[in-house]
């Protein structure tokens, strides 16, 4: 076997509030020779998505925090470049959970990792929209949301790839869609290119105003990406019998103490009559990921469900890429670009 330098990136020092120099760095390490049964991945995407800033913290949540030292982690799409497995070939694409690095080895029967036939769809896409964050925009919308043709959805970080994928399938089912998104160049896009009704920008002017004008009749479903001044502008304007997936919010993520933040919760729970609203992951769904990964390759692929991305180039770089994505630098699905 070929020796293989692999660059990571470690959690050294828990940030607090925002990620400062230091806390996350580069290492380097040589690969340890294959065992049987095991897979050596080369990373060619590197996924960057918001749920990767609560686990920096010393905070048990619906999974493990990164241990101090430990590699971060992240979702790829990566090359087989050596086998010992008789389940995966050299040259194999697959995503997998790798953490930020260039390489790493897995069992082939590592959890969470599938094979991907591209077949016409780019491989990064299913890292963005027809990969974790479509489906948990997909999935969430119609479970949760359980939106009906004619109603009124509303959603925030409208660009990014969950945002992006609920607002074209709410309008496939005959919603009237209305996004919130930071700038009026993400905003002309999502109306422009993604075909939502509305947009509205929430760093300009009155946003509960520009709200209550975009939803003449009230909202039906808010899918909750971001939390905070936009669920107090949402909350007010929520219909008898609406639905509120609480997906995350975004907009507390990088808080001192998260513990002490006003969640979508404390919000939607204190209105008179609170719409029937839940936290989920997409993992609920897990049995439907070969189904739900297919069913929105297949729009990409046809040209029906439309994204928008943004590349960092180089593992050295997705530190700070990571950074802008939290005070929405990125427009669409941020990734690293880490090999051809
Ligand atoms: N529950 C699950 O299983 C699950 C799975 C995947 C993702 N999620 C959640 O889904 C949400 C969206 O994820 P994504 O991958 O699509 O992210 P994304 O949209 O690519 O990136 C985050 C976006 O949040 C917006 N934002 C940041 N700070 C904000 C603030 N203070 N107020 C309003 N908007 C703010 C920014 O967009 P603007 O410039 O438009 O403000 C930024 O681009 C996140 O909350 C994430 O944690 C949950």
């Amino acid at each position: 076997m070929a020796t293989y330098q692999n660059r990571s990136i470690v959690l050294s020092k828990r940030p607090e509030g925002e990620i400062q120099d230091g806390d996350l760095s580069l290492v380097s390490n040589d690969m340890p020779a294959l065992k049987d049964g095991e897979i050596l991945i080369k990373t060619l995407w590197l996924s960057l998505d918001p749920y990767m800033r609560p686990r920096m913290n010393d905070m048990k949540g619906y999974m493990d925090p990164v241990a101090i030292g430990g590699v971060m982690t992240g979702e790829s799409v990566g090359r087989i470049v050596e086998s010992k497995s008789d389940k995966y070939a050299v040259g194999d694409i697959v995503t997998s959970y790798s953490g930020w690095q260039e390489y790493h080895i897995v069992p082939d029967s590592q959890e969470m990792m599938y094979k991907v036939n591209a077949d016409g769809v780019p491989l990064q896409a299913y890292l963005g929209v027809a990969g974790m964050p479509g489906r948990t925009g997909y999935l969430g919308l119609v479970n949760v949301g359980k939106p009906k043709a004619g109603e009124t959805v509303v959603v925030a970080a409208a660009s990014g790839p969950v945002g992006t994928v609920v607002g074209q399938t709410a309008k496939q089912l005959g919603c009237r869609i209305v996004g919130i998104a930071g700038g009026e160049e993400k905003c002309r896009y999502v109306v422009d290119e993604l075909g939502f009704d509305d947009c509205i920008n929430y760093k300009e002017g009155d946003l509960s105003e520009q709200l209550k004008a975009a939803c003449p009749d009230g909202i039906d479903v808010y899918f909750e990406n971001v939390g905070g001044d936009v669920t107090k502008a949402v909350a007010p304007l929520m219909n008898a019998g609406s639905r509120a997936p609480i997906c995350g919010y975004v907009s507390a993520y990088n808080a001192t103490n998260m513990g002490e933040v006003e969640t979508p919760f404390h919000i939607l729970g204190a209105l008179p009559e609170p719409p029937e609203h839940r936290f989920f992951l997409v993992t609920e769904w897990q049995d439907q990921h070969a189904e739900i990964t297919q069913l929105l390759a297949d729009r990409v692929k046809s040209g029906e469900l439309k994204y928008q991305e943004t590349i960092a180039e180089g593992l050295e770089n997705a530190v700070e890429a990571f950074k802008g994505m939290l005070k929405g630098k990125n427009f669409g699905k941020q990734l690293v670009h880490i090999a051809d």
